[in-house]
């Protein structure tokens, strides 16, 4: 089969995606596969990778898709792509067997290039429509999650109108949570435009900077916890999902939450593999991961992320239906530590795709 694997994309996680999509290229099979690489400039032209591409970090530079060379049309039905020199001189790609969507945030993890992609009639990995554009959003995501009896953390929605018209009645809202509060956008991940507020002041500045990214910002009650997640993955045939074995995120160095820099940049993130918590929490929360996996919907792999409270509580902060996505991100390391290998768990990803 052809596998278009496609990143990058129209958003501030443009460089993770890369990273990812590095990973993705460096392992998946070829013998079984031909492999397609495509790229997602910042200002949305798709364009065939070049053989120079990097996909790599270096000297703490990320990396990014240059809108130069080969420009790709959209696909346009029937399973193909068709490809555009610089000189617009049309290249047929041909049949693209499926698409991997190496790709988070808005306009790639959000069902708008799942939309696209069945209007095109191609198959692809991970989540369809729904479930991806309910994950993206914070505030749905929630909303879905809490009436399937999940237990999520309290807090509070500002839309665009409201912060222009309501601010005192959201400032008592929020107030209601207590001090202090995480100020994050409702559509956006890797930590981007995420930061604490103690006070009303710096409530204020925490949501404009939340806003930079989307103007509908979510207000959460901070949670006392350590952060432990789990992966989930859709099986073969009609079998139930699976969840990983969880681990625990564990933050060193100076910083307030788990946050971009200690994500990718530092080397102040790591994983304990497994979550050192008694058996039967770890039980609860894997059950309560492929709940969350399956009242989305999600198809192919999606992480959920918990706290683990000093009382004994769990509870569900989020899921994302195209977690981080290079050998060393967490769902590929939760895999790895449950008997499924990188490689393995890109072919399987595939293979769930062409199902
Ligand atoms: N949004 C990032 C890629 C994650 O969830 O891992
Ligand atoms: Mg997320």
């Amino acid at each position: 089969p052809r596998v278009a694997v496609v990143f990058g994309g129209r958003n501030s996680e443009h460089a993770v995606s890369i990273l990812g999509a590095g990973s993705v290229l460096e392992v998946i099979d070829r013998s079984k596969y031909e492999v397609v690489p495509v790229g997602i400039a910042r200002d949305g032209r798709w364009v065939l990778a070049s053989g120079d591409q990097r996909y790599a970090i270096e000297g703490g530079e990320l990396p990014s898709i240059d809108a130069g060379g080969a420009e790709l049309a959209l696909p346009s039905g029937g399973g193909s792509l068709v490809a555009y020199d610089a000189g617009s001189i049309p290249v047929e790609l041909g049949q693209v067997d499926v698409v991997f969507p190496v790709m988070h945030g808005p306009f790639a993890e959000d069902g708008t290039i799942q939309g696209l992609l069945e209007m095109a009639g191609v198959r692809y990995v991970g989540s369809g429509v729904l479930a991806s554009a309910v994950g993206m959003d914070k505030s749905y995501m929630k909303m879905v999650l809490a009436a399937c009896g999940l237990p999520v953390g309290r807090y509070v929605t500002i839309r665009d109108r409201d912060w222009r018209t309501d601010r005192d009645r959201i400032l008592k809202e929020v107030q209601e949570l207590g001090w202090p509060v995480f100020v994050k956008p409702a559509r956006a991940g890797s930590s981007q435009g995420i930061s604490k507020a103690a006070d009303p002041a710096e409530l204020e500045r925490a949501i404009e900077f939340a806003r930079e990214h989307d103007p509908k910002v979510l207000v959460e009650a901070a949670i006392t916890g350590r952060e432990i997640e789990c992966a989930v993955l859709q099986s073969p045939g009609d079998a139930p999902a699976e969840a990983s074995v969880p681990g625990e995120v564990l933050v060193h160095g100076d910083h307030e939450f788990f946050d971009f820099e200690a994500k990718y940049i530092g080397e102040d993130m790591s994983l304990a593999v497994p979550a050192d918590i008694p058996a039967d929490v770890a039980e609860d929360l894997r059950a309560m991961a492929v709940r969350a996996f399956e009242a989305l919907g999600c198809e192919g792999l999606s992480r959920v992320d918990f706290f683990y409270t000093s009382d004994g509580r769990l509870i569900l902060n989020e899921i994302n239906t195209m977690p981080g996505f290079t050998a060393m991100s967490v769902a590929p390391q939760l895999w790895a530590a449950s008997g499924l290998p990188y490689g393995e768990l890109v072919d399987r990803l595939i293979q769930l795709a062409l199902e």
